[in-house]
């Protein structure tokens, strides 16, 4: 497809902080080629915005590659904007029409905080992480690989829940902000493996303790979080987190 240029209106939530209360501003970017990313045309925007004398807009973002999970931007009402399976860093501005208006929030989830426009406060994942999601190791060399044998279909299961990046975007789209597609994700890919067996008990017990000390929501099973998730994780990891959990409060020594 031949390259081409737009012109677009934003509609952008702008939040000075925490206690204040936030509101959509205005925007009108120009020249807009279609091969540039989401987050270059909000540079373009920014640098439009402090050429103007305005504090440029707050957003969050760090390998641009769809990787490290941190570009939580509520794109016309969807976590990483309109594509399937795709980051915000990667959706590209070919995804919309010149003359388009492209209405921008930040997740909005009690348990994630506005710290400043776009950006939130998503270190409630940190904890939960923190209180589980670790594995216990010798020190010395690392065993080799081939000494521990794992069946393909535990490594590909496991391997496919570890691909979560923690981005936060199955809370955002989901209506009782659940994070259980995200806790599920790091509660299966230590559980799938003989590695993460000795605190397999007790990481679960302690992760859903934590998660629920964060406020997020319970779980209806809509599939919001599955259809929106970048890295496409399954809900069916979050019946295998159920299952672990009953298991572990039937049977922890705790
Ligand atoms: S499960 Fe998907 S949407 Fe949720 S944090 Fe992980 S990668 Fe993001
Ligand atoms: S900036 Fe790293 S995933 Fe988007």
């Amino acid at each position: 497809m031949e390259h081409y240029s737009m012109n677009l209106n934003l509609k952008v939530w702008r939040q000075k902080n925490n206690s204040e209360k936030g509101g959509f501003k205005m925007y009108r970017v120009e020249n807009i080629s279609s091969e540039m990313s989401f987050l270059e045309m909000f540079d373009v925007l920014n640098e439009q915005l402090v050429h103007g004398g305005e504090e440029p807009i707050a957003f969050d973002h760090d390998c641009r590659e769809g990787i490290c999970g941190t570009c939580s931007m509520y794109i016309n009402g969807k976590p990483h904007g309109p594509w399937q399976a795709n980051t915000t860093c990667q959706l590209h501005m070919r995804a919309f029409k010149d003359g388009d208006t492209i209405v921008v929030e930040p997740w909005r989830a009690g348990a994630f905080p506005v710290i400043k426009d776009l950006m939130v406060d998503r270190s409630a994942f940190d904890r939960i992480i923190q209180a589980g999601g670790y594995i216990s190791v010798n020190t010395g060399n690392a065993v080799d690989g081939n000494a521990i044998p794992i069946a393909k279909d535990k490594a590909d299961a496991s391997f496919a829940a570890a691909m979560c990046i923690g981005c936060g975007a199955c809370v955002a789209a989901c209506k009782n902000s659940s994070a259980m597609l995200f806790l599920s994700a790091k509660v299966s890919h230590l559980a799938l493996l003989p590695q993460g067996e000795p605190e397999r008990k007790s990481r679960v017990l302690d992760m859903v303790a934590q998660m629920d000390k964060e406020g997020f929501g319970a779980c209806t099973n809509t599939g919001a979080c599955e259809a929106t998730c970048p890295k496409e994780i399954s809900l069916s990891n979050i019946a295998r987190l159920n299952q672990e959990y009953l298991v572990a409060s039937l049977t922890a020594n705790k």
